[in-house]
């Protein structure tokens, strides 16, 4: 008999129809769509192994519907929203997908630089609305990403990424990570710097730190008031890492330059939140690694890790 395999969203039918030779799958068809929690609930009943997304939480509350669950695939590099430590307890397995989407999610970490820096969206939304009139000398005017220093939070494969990046834009590079970068210090001249000083130094904060629970509000009030007035915040990684309330109140005072987001404490963001009320905001519906190579490339490394797991043999990229 084959397995069941229960899938969270409807992904494309030529990555999933492979998996017939293993499973018996089930899948919730909607492609944009959230499965409802008690339908989620109900379908991991007698499935023994779940595909899921970072908009499904797999947490004990879910374990205790799964008794019969093997193997957790979550199609993300980050995790937060699988907790790890449940799944040991019961040993079952879970593999994230590390690795390819880095370059992918540094240049868009790049655009976000740039498009805060040089009020890009803005300026789009100001031609578009019909408010060009002529150019003048002040007109739009932003902030030189070149020759500026950046000060990267979290330097792992994407934080490095966007390091090697900032080189090609002649920016400093500081970091802060719980673990020093030596090698990367050596080969690339980036130093490394206790987050007060990062705060204090950077002209670009950029944020790569994973989520979880010695990162949830690690930049709040105090810590926004420690970067310069004329400072940008960048962050790709998860929103919970960032005090969003505290965020609004020094953009909208003019603590800080600008921010650019591609993730938030909830998503999607409510429309009514108030950091869409300021332009000086960059928001983007969580797109970091949304490139047709890299999401193919992400749905691929599922894909083994579930072969694997149907064929009898060792699984790759575990996190558990
Ligand atoms: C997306 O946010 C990921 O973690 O891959
Ligand atoms: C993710 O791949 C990271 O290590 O930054």
């Amino acid at each position: 008999m084959k397995k069941k395999l229960f899938i969270t969203r409807k992904f494309p039918a030529h990555i999933v129809e492979p998996l017939e030779e293993f499973y018996d799958i089930e899948q919730w068809q909607e492609e944009e769509i959230v499965i409802p929690r008690d339908k989620l609930l109900a379908a991991v009943a007698d499935c023994e192994v779940l595909w899921v997304t970072i908009a499904d939480q797999v947490d004990e509350e879910l374990l205790s519907h799964a008794p019969k669950l093997k193997l957790v695939t979550n199609l993300a590099v980050g995790f937060n929203n699988v907790d790890v430590v449940a799944l040991r307890k019961r040993g079952i397995m879970a593999t994230n997908t590390p690795g390819v989407l880095t370059n992918t999610t540094a240049d868009l970490v790049f655009g976000l630089l740039l498009a805060t820096a040089r009020r890009i969206p803005e300026s789009e939304r100001y031609l578009r609305d019909g408010k060009w009139q002529s150019w003048y000398p002040m007109q739009l005017v932003g902030k030189d990403v070149s020759g500026t220093t950046i000060g990267i939070i979290g330097m792992g494969r994407i934080g490095q990424a966007v390091a090697r990046r900032a080189k090609g834009f002649d920016m400093k590079v500081i970091y802060h990570n719980r673990r020093r970068r030596h090698e990367a210090e050596e080969m690339y001249g980036f130093r490394y710097v206790p987050l007060e000083d990062l705060l204090k130094q950077s002209d670009f904060v950029v944020i790569m730190t994973p989520f979880n629970n010695d990162t949830v509000g690690l930049i709040g009030a105090k810590e926004l008031a420690m970067m310069q007035d004329d400072a940008v915040l960048i962050n790709a990684s998860r929103g919970g890492i960032i005090d969003e309330r505290a965020l609004y109140d020094a953009l909208k005072n003019g603590k800080l330059w600008a921010a650019g987001l591609d993730v938030f404490e909830y998503e999607p963001i409510s429309m009514d939140h108030p950091l869409l009320t300021l332009p000086n905001v960059v928001a983007l519906p969580h797109i970091g690694s949304a490139s047709l190579k890299t999401r193919t490339a992400m749905l691929t490394l599922n894909v083994n890790a579930l072969t694997a797991y149907g064929q009898g043999k060792a699984v790759s990229n575990r996190i558990d």
